[in-house]
């Protein structure tokens, strides 16, 4: 559904992200992990149409979408949420829920009954009428995805929705992410808490310093010795072993 080949972003003299090749297939659940400034973030602003590569192609449905913009994209059923939520703080989180209705449709009451019934589906009922600023981390990131959910997606592109919740409330968010998939939604997420990644992802992709290190199931990068490195330094691979 999703097909990346040699995407490349550099800031200056930063490479922050290194001929990366992605693939996801309809209806799975893909992982892209890394530790911080891996390129994680630049690759999904690429892929969505808010940043344009330096070089590389994005597929989506078998056509190019390379330098399209993020609302064409969107319209062809690609979306994201942000790492670092920015909700409409002015509007009530019903109204933040709509902008992202308001991509299908220009009638403000079908755009209110698909933003309540989004945002209930989230758990952000009794919060629907409330300000956003009233919202907790947690509703935030809900809010995150119930925006991005109500512009119909078909790749939902989910950048660290679990960060800086607790263990139940990961939970949570693991349950509808498998719910939202259920619902005929392939996922593309970025995720540090492996645990989720584990419980999700058939498939993860490990970047580093802006190059893909590995790829395989979650048990397969856990035992790679480069990925080992990677998030814990030179030679931390072979100290576990011998520590085993
Ligand atoms: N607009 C920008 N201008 C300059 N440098 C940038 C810009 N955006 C990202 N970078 C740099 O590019 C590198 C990759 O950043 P990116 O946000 O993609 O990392 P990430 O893998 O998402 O990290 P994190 O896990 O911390 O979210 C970092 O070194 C970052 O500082
Ligand atoms: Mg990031």
């Amino acid at each position: 559904m999703l097909e990346v080949r040699n995407l490349s972003k550099s800031f200056g003299g930063l490479a922050a992200v290194k001929s990366v090749d992605l693939d996801v297939p309809r209806g799975s659940i893909t992982a892209l992990i890394g530790p911080n400034g891996a390129g994680k973030t630049t690759s999904f602003a690429m892929i969505a149409g808010f940043i344009r590569p330096d070089a590389g192609s994005v597929r989506f449905n078998g056509q190019d979408v390379t330098g399209w913009r993020p609302d064409r994209i969107a319209a062809a059923g690609m979306v994201r949420t942000f790492q670092i939520t920015q909700p409409f703080a002015g509007l009530s989180v019903m109204e933040n829920i709509r902008v992202g209705a308001f991509l299908r449709t220009a009638d403000p009451h079908a755009a209110t009954a698909k933003a309540r019934e989004i945002g209930s589906r989230l758990g952000l009922g009794p919060m629907l009428d409330r300000t956003a600023a009233a919202l907790t981390v947690a509703g935030r990131k809900r809010l995150e995805v119930a925006r991005a959910l109500a512009t119909d997606p078909t790749l939902l592109l989910l950048d660290e929705v679990m960060a800086g919740l607790n263990p139940s409330e990961v939970n949570d968010i693991v349950a509808l992410i498998l719910d939202v998939r259920a619902g005929g939604v392939t996922i593309l997420l970025i995720e540090h808490i492996m645990q989720a990644v584990a419980a999700l992802a058939e498939r993860v992709y490990v970047l580093a310093e802006g190059a893909l290190i590995a790829t395989g199931t979650a048990q397969q990068i856990a035992a790679d010795s480069r990925v080992i490195e990677a998030y814990l330094g030179h030679g931390a691979a072979a100290r576990m072993a011998s520590h085993a």
